[in-house]
């Protein structure tokens, strides 16, 4: 499998009153296409910084970020606007519907400025949202939300997913639903995945575990055998 992101000794720096604070202290890695990447590390540890500059929400202070070996640490505020729309989708804690659009709105919207949408009955079937495709959020359960928004990221047919706390807000049963969904997803359609977790649990399903510990890259670990999301042990 080609490279699809290649870091290079990067840094994230503020300042701190009198010295500098590295929120990414020289981080270099390459992911591959295809992979579900889990990123963990305790609370301030840098995981979600890595994840704003991997999409392109932020750049770096120093180091090189490429793309399918284009850097995109140097592109514009409309350059990255643009890499984002053409090959990233997301999906947060906290689902981000549309409460005034159903559940096939609410998919749909994610097809727009798409170069090669899925089909949004498809999709709806994958996730198992079709008997569901005329409610509106609130009459959703949280697993439910959650599942459309995998489907209103994913009908973009994006290169890359990324996931911030996909399950946070999720029962063991609803959490591993939802994960055995992003897993059968990735086979389908060779999404990469890179998703942020406080939950170790996950990191049995990914192809590529990364721990991050102030601002550091302290464990990069290629999983030999990946269980399926329904066999994971909840943490
Ligand atoms: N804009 C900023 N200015 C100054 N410091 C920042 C800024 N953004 C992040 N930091 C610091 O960088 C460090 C890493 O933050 P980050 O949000 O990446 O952590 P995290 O691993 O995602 O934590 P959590 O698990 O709590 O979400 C933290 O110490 C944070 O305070
Ligand atoms: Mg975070």
């Amino acid at each position: 499998m080609k490279d699809l992101y290649r870091l290079e000794h990067v840094y994230k720096t503020y300042k701190n009153y009198d010295h500098d604070y590295h929120a990414l202290d020289d981080v270099s890695f390459t992911i591959k296409e295809g992979e579900i990447v889990v990123i963990l590390g305790p609370s301030g540890s840098g995981k979600s910084t890595m994840l704003n500059l991997l999409s392109g929400i932020d750049t770096p202070s120093k180091g090189h970020i490429f793309f399918k070996d284009n850097r995109i640490d140097q592109l514009k505020t409309v350059e990255l606007t643009q890499y984002r729309a053409d090959n990233l989708g997301f999906i947060f804690q906290s689902y981000n519907l549309i409460p005034s659009l159903t559940v096939k709105e609410n998919i749909e919207l994610g097809k727009e400025l798409a170069f090669k949408p899925l089909s949004v009955k498809t999709l709806m079937e994958q996730v198992e949202l079709t008997s569901h495709a005329n409610k509106y959020p609130y009459q959703l359960s949280g697993g439910q939300m959650q599942r459309v928004a995998i489907a209103r990221a994913l009908v973009k047919n994006p290169n890359v997913l990324f996931c911030d706390e996909p399950t946070g807000a999720l029962d063991e049963e609803t959490g591993k639903k939802v994960l055995d969904i992003l897993q059968q997803m990735n086979q389908t359609y060779h999404t990469t995945m890179i998703i942020v977790t406080h939950n170790p649990s996950i990191a049995d399903m990914a192809h590529t575990v990364i721990r991050m510990n102030s601002g550091k890259i302290v464990e990069m670990k290629h999983n030999k055998k990946i269980k399926k999301a329904s066999e994971l042990r909840w943490a």
